[in-house]
């Protein structure tokens, strides 16, 4: 029988109001259970939504992970991870080369025509992607 204790500590609410899917905590906490995780390592976690899977691998496996997202800001997801606590870290704009910009910008589809114009609304300062480095300390 599956053991999901680490899942069980926490808080049903805070995880309803987070989710954005399936439960994200419940998953990462399966997958882990058969993957063997040290302090040393660092996780990306791309498309972290509200972060909850970063929260649990750094609270309880204490990896350094790289929560990055498009539509939740790092602002918040700072704010949400120093409530779980979750209180060493940093945060960075996200370097882009400018082949994959190019890429993406040339693509037909209506999201990279939005893009094109949030460049030129923001004097092509405009970038898409921040991330958050956490660790529990
Ligand atoms: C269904 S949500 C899942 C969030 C989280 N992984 C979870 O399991 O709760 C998908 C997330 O992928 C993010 N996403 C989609 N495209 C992205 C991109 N190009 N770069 C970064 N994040 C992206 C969205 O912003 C959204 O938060």
């Amino acid at each position: 029988m599956d053991n999901y204790q680490r899942t069980e500590k926490y808080d049903k609410c805070f995880l309803s109001q987070n989710f954005m899917g399936p439960n994200a905590i419940l998953m990462i906490d399966e997958i882990t259970q058969s993957v063997e995780l040290t302090k040393e390592m660092r996780v990306l976690d791309l498309g972290c939504g509200m972060g909850l899977t970063s929260i649990f691998l750094a609270k309880e496996y204490g990896v350094q992970t790289f929560a990055v997202d498009l539509w939740i800001t790092a602002t918040d997801n700072y704010k949400r991870f120093l409530q779980m606590g979750v209180d060493d870290f940093s945060i960075m704009e996200m370097d882009c080369t400018d082949t994959a910009w190019s890429d993406w910008l040339a693509a037909d589809n209506p999201i990279a025509k939005q893009d094109i114009d949030m460049i030129k609304a923001d004097n092509g300062k405009y970038l898409n992607l921040i991330s958050i480095t956490g660790k529990r300390k």
